[in-house]
């Protein structure tokens, strides 16, 4: 696909494409610097995408999972029209191994195997696979946009917020979650000021929120993630605004690891909590937090910076990539469904089933 006549003018909001048969993804790793992206062909290279951080973010790592999924199946289909049930399990078995947080991934490919279920098998699946791909992507979008209403009018004019890792376009299917809320209360004016932690190691913050922010006209201010509470300490934050890979059925939050101490900070400020979250984020059959799979990644994360070795011959390292953040400490959750506020069990059983929070 020939995007360079529109390369200067790539957001966010393009991070998945799907185009004439193949997966484009923005490569996310090389961001700002380089605007590039990979073409995927099949469901092991979307796996391997996805795992490598080609793309992130628990809904983008659900929607890219879905068009894996597509290409699964045609790939499947072509190899072999009679036995493309069995390659396709084998690929969606693939595809979960990806990365294990994010149970955006896992809601994802149950939907897409829902559907698989109910197709025949003498028939290519791969239209019927791509319009469950689409409306995935699609509903994340307008979810998204959702959210930064609900979210927005929670805030107050004036605010100084802090956000923590990227929960933005790039995160999602497009506009973000938390980010999508800054971009919302931006437009209403009521944002003072935002500031971004860098988030080591991957530096999501610094390389994919800032790009994201800039490139919306929205100032950004860089923080040392270790900087956060001494900044909430000198007063002006109202709000951390996170979003989150995992929410357990009492309201505990997985989130990118640094978001459990922003909330005991937060918590010592009088500085509030909100995490914006697409319901595919809440995962009911979890009764709390400690039961949410942390992602361990590999210890060169930590003892190199921009490729090179920086830290001392012979340490140690111990690298979870998500931490969780007790629902004690979290003011609201926003999803498409409505606000929790301060929430629990019964709280997020309510919304799942769709009844309003009472006041
Ligand atoms: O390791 P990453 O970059 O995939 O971690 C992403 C996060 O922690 C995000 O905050 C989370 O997935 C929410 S994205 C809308």
């Amino acid at each position: 696909m020939d995007l360079s006549q529109h390369m200067n003018r790539i957001t966010g909001d393009d991070a998945i494409i799907w185009r004439e048969g193949r997966l484009y993804l923005l490569d996310q790793r090389r961001l700002p610097a380089e605007v590039n992206f990979l073409e995927l062909n099949s469901a092991a290279e979307t796996a391997r995408a996805i795992t490598d951080m080609v793309v992130r973010g628990a809904p983008a790592i659900g929607i890219t999972a879905a068009y894996g999924v597509v290409l699964a199946g045609a790939n499947a289909f072509r190899a072999s029209a009679a036995r493309w049930q069995a390659a396709i399990r084998d690929d969606i078995e693939h595809l979960g191994r990806s990365r294990p947080t994010a149970v955006n991934l896992f809601w994802a490919l149950k939907r897409m195997e829902a559907l698989l279920a109910e197709l025949p098998a003498d028939r290519d699946p791969s239209d019927a696979l791509l319009q469950e791909a689409i409306a995935i992507h699609q509903a994340d979008i307008r979810a998204n946009r959702h959210m930064g209403e609900l979210g927005a009018s929670l805030i107050g004019a004036g605010s100084g917020v802090i956000t923590h890792c990227n929960a933005g376009a790039l995160a999602t299917g497009g506009y973000g979650t938390a980010l999508g809320v800054i971009r919302s209360a931006h437009k209403r004016g009521l944002i003072r000021e935002v500031l971004a932690d860098e988030t080591r190691p991957w530096l999501q913050g610094a390389r994919l929120t800032a790009w994201e922010l800039l490139q919306d006209q929205i100032p950004v201010t860089l923080l040392a993630d270790g900087a956060a509470a001494h900044r909430m300490a000198q007063g002006g934050i109202d709000w951390i605004i996170v979003g989150s890979d995992r929410i357990a059925a009492n309201g505990d939050v997985a989130n990118k690891i640094g978001t459990y101490g922003l909330a005991v900070a937060a918590k010592h400020h009088g500085v509030q909590v909100m995490v914006a979250a697409p319901t595919s984020t809440i995962d009911m059959e979890l009764a709390g937090g400690s039961e949410i799979p942390i992602e361990v990644r590999g210890e060169e994360e930590l003892l190199g910076c921009g490729g090179r070795q920086v830290a001392a011959k012979g340490a140690g390292v111990w690298n979870p990539v998500f931490d969780v953040t007790p629902n004690e400490l979290i003011d609201a959750i926003v999803t498409e469904r409505g606000v929790v506020t301060s929430p629990n069990r019964k709280k997020m059983e309510n919304l799942m089933a769709n009844r309003p929070e009472s006041p």
